[in-house]
C-alpha cells in the first residue's frame, strides 16, 4: 500500500524495527540518557536553547498544552484559523475560558500580516496569538516569519502559540531566531515516526507566563515535566517504544542535516505539484504559500472527492485523504512527509490522470 495521507506516515523499516527493542525502566540510568540525548537533538530540530517536553500524546495534546500552560481563564488571545486545524487552537482556548477573538481567512489562503495588525490594533489587550504554522487541511504554509516580525517586534509583551504540528522537522521552523513562544509538533509527521508522542517547546518568555496561569491542567502540566526532567525522568509512564524510535529517527535527520531535510521536502513538494498541474488538475492555494508537506489539489468539476479516492484505493493500493470541514468533497490531499520520493509520487500522478481521462 502506498499511504500517502498527510499522517500518519510511511515510517521507514529500521525505525519500525527500534520499536521492538526490550523495555527498559522508565525510571533507569539507560532511560535517562535517551531522554537527555532526544531532548538535545530536538533541541536542534526546533532551533532552540530553551525547553522541549516530550508528551505521550497526539497533536491536539501538544497544542491543548501550549494554552492552558501560558494562559489565564479571561485572557484575550487572537486565534488565526485559515482552517480545521487553527480553527481547533481557537476552541481549544475558548473551552478552557480564553476570551477568543477569531480571525478567520478563506480556505487555501494564508493570513496577512495586515490582518493581524488590524486585529492586535483593535484589541490591544489581546495577550497571546494562536496561529497554524502549515495548515494540513488546507495545503497552505503561512508566513511564520513574517507572522513572528508582527507579533513580536511590532507589538510587546504578546505569547506566539504556534501549532506546527505538520511542519516542524519538515519546513523551515527557527523557534530562537523567530522568537516563537511555544511550538507544538506530533511524532506522525515529518519525524518519521508513528503516532503516539508529541513534542513541544516554551521559550523563557512563555515560562514566565506558566508561573502566572490559572488555567486547569494536571498530564500536560509543564511543571511536572520540568521537576521530572531534572531527574532524568518523565512525570507518567512513557511510551517507551516510541521513545527508542525517536532516539534513532533523530539521529537519522540530525545526521542528513537540518537544512538538507527542509530542501528534501521543499524539493518533493514543488515536484509533486508541477506534475500535478502536467495533468490538468489544479491545486487550492496559490504558489507562494502552498506547503511542501501536504499538497491540495482540487477535485474536478461534477466529482466528489470520495469517488477519486475510492478509484485511487481499489485500482492502485494509493491512499489519499480528503478535504476537511466545507472542502471536504472538493479537495483530496496528498501527503509528502518525511522520506518521499518521486517514485513514490509518481503512480499517485498516474492514478490521477486516469482518473480523467
Ligand atoms: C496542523 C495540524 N494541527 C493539529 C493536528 C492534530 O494533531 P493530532 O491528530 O495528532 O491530534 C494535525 C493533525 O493532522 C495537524 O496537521
Amino acid at each position: 500500500m502506498n499511504l500517502r495521507i498527510p499522517g500518519p506516515i510511511p515510517v521507514p523499516e529500521d525505525i519500525l524495527e527500534a520499536m521492538s527493542t526490550p523495555m527498559i525502566n522508565h525510571r533507569g540510568a539507560e532511560f535517562k540518557d535517551m531522554l537527555f540525548r532526544t531532548t538535545e537533538g530536538l533541541k536542534s530540530v526546533f532551533g532552540t536553547k530553551d525547553s522541549v517536553y516530550i508528551l505521550t500524546g497526539s497533536g491536539t495534546g501538544a497544542m491543548e498544552t501550549a494554552i492552558v500552560n501560558t494562559l489565564s481563564r479571561e485572557d484575550k488571545v487572537l486565534s488565526i484559523s485559515i482552517g480545521t486545524f487553527g480553527d481547533r487552537f481557537g476552541e481549544i482556548a475558548k473551552i478552557y475560558g480564553a476570551d477568543v477573538v477569531y480571525l478567520k481567512c478563506l480556505p487555501g489562503t494564508a493570513v496577512e500580516a495586515n490582518q493581524i495588525r488590524d486585529c492586535l490594533d483593535k484589541h490591544p489587550s489581546i495577550k497571546a496569538v494562536l496561529v497554524t504554522h502549515n495548515e494540513t487541511s488546507t495545503g497552505v504554509a503561512n508566513d511564520l516569519e513574517e507572522i513572528s516580525k508582527v507579533v513580536k517586534k511590532e507589538y510587546e509583551n504578546k505569547l506566539l502559540l504556534v501549532d506546527g504540528i505538520s511542519s516542524v522537522a519538515s519546513l523551515p521552523t527557527y523557534m530562537d531566531l523567530w522568537r516563537c513562544d511555544v511550538i507544538s509538533t506530533a511524532s506522525q509527521k515529518g519525524w518519521m515516526l508513528p503516532p503516539g508522542l508529541a513534542f513541544v517547546s516554551f521559550s523563557d518568555f512563555a515560562i514566565e507566563s506558566y508561573k502566572n496561569s490559572d488555567m486547569p491542567k494536571f498530564y500536560f502540566d509543564i511543571g511536572q515535566y520540568e521537576k521530572y526532567f531534572k531527574m532524568g525522568q518523565p512525570p507518567w509512564t512513557p511510551a517507551v517504544s516510541l521513545m527508542f524510535a525517536l532516539d534513532l529517527a533523530l539521529e537519522q535527520i540530525l545526521k542528513e542535516g537540518i537544512e538538507n531535510v527542509y530542501s528534501r521536502h521543499k524539493e518533493i513538494g514543488e515536484f509533486t505539484r508541477d506534475q500535478v498541474r502536467k495533468i490538468g488538475f489544479s491545486i487550492l492555494p496559490e504558489e507562494k504559500v502552498a506547503s511542501n508537506t501536504v499538497t491540495a489539489v482540487n477535485v474536478p468539476d461534477g466529482y466528489q472527492a470520495g469517488e477519486l479516492i475510492a478509484f485511487m484505493k481499489n485500482n492502485y493500493d494509493i491512499v489519499l485523504a480528503a478535504g476537511q470541514g466545507e472542502l471536504k468533497e472538493k479537495i483530496i490531499r496528498i501527503g509528502h512527509m518525511g522520506k518521499t520520493t518521486h517514485d513514490d509520487i509518481k503512480p499517485v500522478i498516474e492514478g490521477l490522470s486516469n482518473f480523467i481521462s
